[in-house]
């Protein structure tokens, strides 16, 4: 049959703690809106643009009712077919690919993308897939110059033959400075590669009863939890054999780690809609920047909105209101002459009259391990501020009530 099959690790719920407090409203993660639309949303759509596409498969251990009116809805609108394969229990980046390795390849795919579900990007798909073609070995990885050297050792990184692009050496998360090349999260293989992969695992399971090959310290962790890492224990064997291809990516990109992180990345994909589909983006005489409103949502003409702000279905935004880089979702209101700058704002949650929740432009959490500010104010589902108060940098549970003015604080 052919065609180009993709796979989304999504994880599953125990590593959402850091998504907090969003994801306590039976919302997964990877469901939660970015730009208005689910998570995973954006990289479906992607791969459904390429030619050829034949299914999207979601690999991970949420409950299957979670993700069920999701899938359903999304390959309707997208056309394409997307299954849920449920690892049950964790097997780590490639232990869930091997496992289910045909089921993946069922249908006989030529070749396959493999995203993970925490990143943001302009998913290259088509130009990926060609690159992948043109070079004609088994693996490709998505990688990317970082802006700053001292982020690179949070990720992946890569040492590349300048001129091939031959991925010569794997680090993941190094102590000390590798590469500013990091991985992506982003790959395509040739079903091949599948065969690779079992056959490092082979190799790996030997070299634990062998202590002197090379890599027994940091492969006995993954093999100990009965994981199989894609990181780890394929990439770093197999750098150097000349069986993975580093493709150049030079777009934007970042992670989607912590519950702030929406509101950074929804900046990075309302810039690429102004710029590939404009017609997506809400416009309006109080509307300023890049900005999505959804049409039941009722905003007041004399309120200022954006850059970079999603309205959610059924909220009301009242007289004067002001809201910058945030996140208003489902059924909230906001109240005269409010202002919630860099906040994401739960589900059904009040903002009263002239209250101000505001968060930290531009915070990047790692950067600054002795900064013990919250970055983007949250509020989970339910919350309500009173009016006339000042909410900055603060984590606020479901239901609270808000009464007094707060800053830097996680309130439970
Ligand atoms: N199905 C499944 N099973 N998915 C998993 C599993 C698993 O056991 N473990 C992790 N994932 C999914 C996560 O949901 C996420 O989408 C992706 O795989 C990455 O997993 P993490 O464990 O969160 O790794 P990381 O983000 O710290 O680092 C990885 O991603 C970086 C890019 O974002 C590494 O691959 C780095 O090298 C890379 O730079």
């Amino acid at each position: 049959m052919g065609g180009i099959k993709a796979v989304i690790l999504v994880g599953g719920p125990s590593k959402g703690t850091r998504f907090r407090p969003l994801s306590l409203d039976d919302v997964p993660k990877l469901l939660f809106p970015i730009a208005g639309r689910p998570m995973i949303y954006h990289h479906i759509e992607a791969c459904s643009k390429v030619k050829g596409i034949t299914e999207v498969i979601l690999l991970g251990f949420f409950p299957e009712n979670q993700l069920a009116a999701f899938i359903d809805a999304t390959s309707k609108e997208l056309n394409v077919p997307i299954r849920y394969i449920n690892e049950v229990k964790v097997l780590g980046t490639a232990g869930g690919l091997s496992r289910y390795r045909d089921q993946i390849l069922s249908g006989s795919p030529d070749y396959v993308f493999i995203l993970h579900s925490d990143i943001c990007c302009s998913f290259p798909m088509q130009s990926l897939l060609e690159f992948h073609i043109k070079h004609g070995k088994t693996c490709t990885i998505m990688g990317m110059t970082v802006e700053k050297k001292e982020y690179a050792n949070q990720y992946g990184c890569l040492i590349r033959d300048e001129s091939t692009n031959e991925l010569l050496h794997y680090a993941e998360k190094p102590e000390t400075f590798v590469s500013d090349c990091i991985n992506c999260g982003v790959y395509c293989i040739t079903p091949a590669f599948f065969d690779t992969m079992a056959k490092t695992s082979n190799e790996l399971q030997l070299s634990m009863q062998n202590v002197s090959l090379e890599y027994p310290e940091i492969l006995k962790k993954g093999v100990e939890q009965g994981r199989l890492r894609l990181e780890q224990d394929i990439f770093v064997p197999l750098a150097g054999s000349g069986s993975i291809v580093v493709y150049p990516y030079t777009g934007f990109w970042r992670q989607i780690k912590n519950a702030g992180s929406p509101v950074y990345c929804q900046e990075l994909y309302l810039n690429h809609y102004a710029k590939t589909k404009p017609e997506a983006l809400s416009k309006g005489e109080n509307i300023t920047g890049n900005v999505i409103i959804h049409p039941s949502a009722t905003v007041d003409p004399t309120s200022k909105i954006g850059p970079n702000v999603y309205i959610g279905p059924n909220v009301k935004i009242g007289k004067g209101v002001r809201v910058l880089n945030s996140i208003i979702l489902d059924e909230t209101e906001v109240k005269d002459r409010a202002c919630i700058l860099y906040s994401i704002i739960g589900w059904r949650s009040e903002i009263g009259f002239w209250a101000r929740i505001e968060g930290i432009p531009n915070y990047t959490p790692f950067l600054y391990s002795q900064d013990k500010r919250k970055g983007i104010t949250i509020f989970g589902a339910g919350a309500q501020a009173n009016g006339e108060i000042i909410v900055s940098n603060c984590i606020v549970m479901p239901h609270k009530q808000l009464d007094r003015n707060y800053n830097n604080e996680i309130i439970l």
